[in-house]
């Protein structure tokens, strides 16, 4: 399997890599050298059932190629899961280098007909179990005064998408959730990122098709294979991105964007102080040409891919 080194002995833990995007980053991670920890649950897109032979699968892919890889079964939303998965990865290889949380569910709905389950179930594998995971791991790192965090995202909490209220929210705190990350622990040399993807994958088979518009952003979406978001992950888990923290990346196809972060956009003040009645009369007046639209993701991204 050695394609080369770029993360040679490296040991990384990648959470929901039996199949999709995780699994694409498991492969190309051990290509180059790294010792992968495939992690997934085997659950389904909605985030039910468990079946370890996902994992598995892909663990003998990696061996099939000569690369090293153990699998793990456990759940990302379960704080004891978790602390499991990291010692895992340090029991069996002696350290961890990278954790790339990617483990995912979708649970959509409209906002007002979304179940206090639906919310529970999504903020609790995507936004719950990146801290459980990460917090897990933030000893070894601390300790070893070295560490590179990873985290999927989606231009669904960055931008904004119809249906996701939980997936957005959940997706929007896990960019922050590495931005805090990013500052509190620079200071041990550890990193944290985040990547956006877009790739077809099951997870995206799930989104509804019943509008013409929806149809024809399923097929656009149909081109973009999940290994095209490894080589950012891989250069992420490599020394060569030492000086890389606290960012947001977006992948699509052959396409790497930079995306930009929450900065105030245009200001009004006043020595008096604001009463409504001036709030409405002056500073939205003022402000409005700059507020956004509702922009969903595809509005913002609405060019074919490259
Ligand atoms: P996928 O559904 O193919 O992969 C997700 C994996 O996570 C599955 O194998 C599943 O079994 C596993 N999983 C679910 N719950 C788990 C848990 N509690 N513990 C451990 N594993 C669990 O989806 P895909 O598309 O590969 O998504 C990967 C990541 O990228 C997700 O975080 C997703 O939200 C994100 N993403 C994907 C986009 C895309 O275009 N495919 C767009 C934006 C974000």
């Amino acid at each position: 399997m050695s394609a080369g080194g770029f993360v040679k002995d490296k040991v990384v833990l990648v959470t929901g890599a039996g199949g999709g995007i995780g699994r694409d980053f498991a492969i190309a991670l051990a290509r180059e050298g790294a010792r992968v920890v495939v992690n997934d649950l085997g659950a389904t897109v909605n985030g039910e059932g468990r079946d370890i032979s996902r994992a598995q699968s892909v663990v003998d892919e990696i061996k099939a190629a000569g690369g090293v890889a153990v699998a793990n079964g456990d759940s990302v939303a379960d704080w004891e899961a978790a602390n499991r998965m990291v010692a895992q990865a340090v029991e069996t290889f002696g350290r961890l280098d990278c954790v790339i949380n990617n483990a995912g569910i979708l649970r959509d709905r409209y906002f007002h007909n979304m179940s206090v389950d639906e919310w529970r179930a999504v903020i609790d594998v995507h936004l719950n179990g990146a801290f459980y995971v990460s917090r897990a791991a933030a000893p070894h790192f601390k300790e070893q005064q070295s560490g590179s965090y990873i985290h999927m995202v989606s231009t669904s909490g960055l931008i904004g998408n119809l249906g996701q209220a939980n997936y957005s929210a959940a997706k929007l705190g896990v960019a922050a959730l590495s931005k805090s990350i990013a500052m509190d622990m620079a200071r041990f040399n550890v990193r944290s990122n985040c990547i956006s993807p877009f790739a077809w994958s099951r997870m995206i088979g799930a989104m509804p098709t019943e509008t013409p518009e929806q149809k024809a952003r399923v097929e656009r979406l149909q081109k973009m294979e999940t290994s095209k978001i490894a080589p950012l992950a891989v250069f992420l888990a490599s020394d060569q991105a030492a000086d890389v923290s606290g960012q947001i990346f977006s992948v699509r196809a052959n396409e790497i964007f930079l995306m930009s972060q929450m900065r105030p956009l245009r200001g009004m003040h006043t020595a008096e102080g604001w009463t409504p009645q001036s709030v409405a009369e002056r500073v939205i007046p003022a402000l409005r040409p700059s507020f956004y639209k509702l922009d969903r993701s595809q509005d913002v991204f609405d060019w074919d891919p490259v």
